[in-house]
């Protein structure tokens, strides 16, 4: 893990919806062992308390579906009136599956826009008079909002949406609220990407085009999420990184024929 100073977020306190596993979980998890008091929430309130466990007795894990903008509200309200006003919020909810546009039904396409895509906007949407300013909030997106994807049309579509959120919302809500995104590539141990490679030879190709030749780790997210909610980005806004390993710049599998050329 690299070092962040302790105590960097002490007296600060975070909501992360979508926290109660993976990469989200790895962000709570973060920002807690740096002093926050943090919030987890997912639909399933099992999971949650076990989250909320797992990163520390003062964590509150709570459920709420992002699709209903009134529970993910109470939530929020829930957090805010535990623990004071919100200085960070992470958009992370996410659904994901393997399948071709003509084998999803409508329902199958906007089940995922719905929780990806209405579910960030209904995330910070319900937010914003809870913030303690200047706050920061961040969205996860996925290099398939630049870059189509087979078999992932409605997730191509709703992180290509997450993204103009993020941009909208950075010009509507600055200078006191940065909104910031973190499009992770492939990382290793999450659910996504049980998903979305289940086998090895499919890992192996995914691995063969990322320049840095190997999947992300939760940490690298968490240590993203961390610089994005510091000082260090004081100037930062409307801004999506890419922790990716080079994947967005370009398919590095492609050396091997550029290789055999030179
Ligand atoms: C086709 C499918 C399907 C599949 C579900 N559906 N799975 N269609 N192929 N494999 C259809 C259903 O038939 C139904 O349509 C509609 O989708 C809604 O399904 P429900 O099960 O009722 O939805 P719900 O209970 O809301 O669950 C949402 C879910 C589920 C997305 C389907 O998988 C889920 O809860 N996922 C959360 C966890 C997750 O996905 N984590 C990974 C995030 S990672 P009909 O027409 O029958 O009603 C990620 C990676 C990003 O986002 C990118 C990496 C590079
Ligand atoms: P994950 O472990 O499946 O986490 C998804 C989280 O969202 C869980 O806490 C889940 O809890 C919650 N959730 C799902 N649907 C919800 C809903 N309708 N309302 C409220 N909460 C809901 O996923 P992950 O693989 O770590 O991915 C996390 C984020 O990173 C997602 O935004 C994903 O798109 C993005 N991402 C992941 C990868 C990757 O390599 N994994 C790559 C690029 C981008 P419940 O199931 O209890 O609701």
């Amino acid at each position: 893990m690299t070092t962040f100073r302790d105590g960097l977020f002490d007296g600060k306190v975070a909501f992360v919806a979508g926290g109660t596993s993976g990469i989200n979980l790895g962000i709570a998890r973060r920002f807690a062992a740096l002093g926050a008091k943090v919030a987890v929430c997912g639909r399933d309130p099992e999971k949650a308390a076990r989250a909320a466990g797992e990163i520390g007795t003062d964590a509150l894990g709570m459920s709420a579906d992002v699709r209903d903008y009134g529970a993910i509200r109470g939530a929020l309200e829930q957090a805010r009136s535990d623990f004071g006003p919100l200085d960070f919020v992470v958009a992370g909810a996410a659904g994901n599956f393997l399948a071709p546009a003509l084998g999803m039904s409508a329902n199958a396409f906007k089940t995922v826009v719905d929780i990806d895509l209405l579910g960030t906007f209904n995330t910070f949407r319900a937010c914003h008079d809870l913030l303690n300013t200047p706050a920061s909030l961040i969205a996860i997106t996925a290099g398939q909002a630049e870059q189509a994807m087979a078999l992932q049309i409605h997730a191509c579509a709703a992180k290509a949406g997450v993204n103009q959120v993020i941009r909208t919302l950075a010009i509507e809500w600055g200078p006191d609220v940065r909104v910031n995104g973190i499009s992770p590539g492939p990382i290793d141990g999450t659910e996504g990407m049980a998903r979305l490679a289940p086998n090895p030879e499919m890992r192996a190709a995914h691995e063969h085009r990322i320049p840095a030749k190997r999947w992300g780790e939760i940490d690298e997210i968490a240590d993203a999420a961390t610089f994005l909610c510091s000082s260090a980005a004081s100037y930062i806004t409307g801004t999506i990184l890419d922790v990716d390993g080079g994947s967005s710049v370009g398919d590095a599998g492609r050396m091997d024929i550029a290789k055999g050329l030179a």
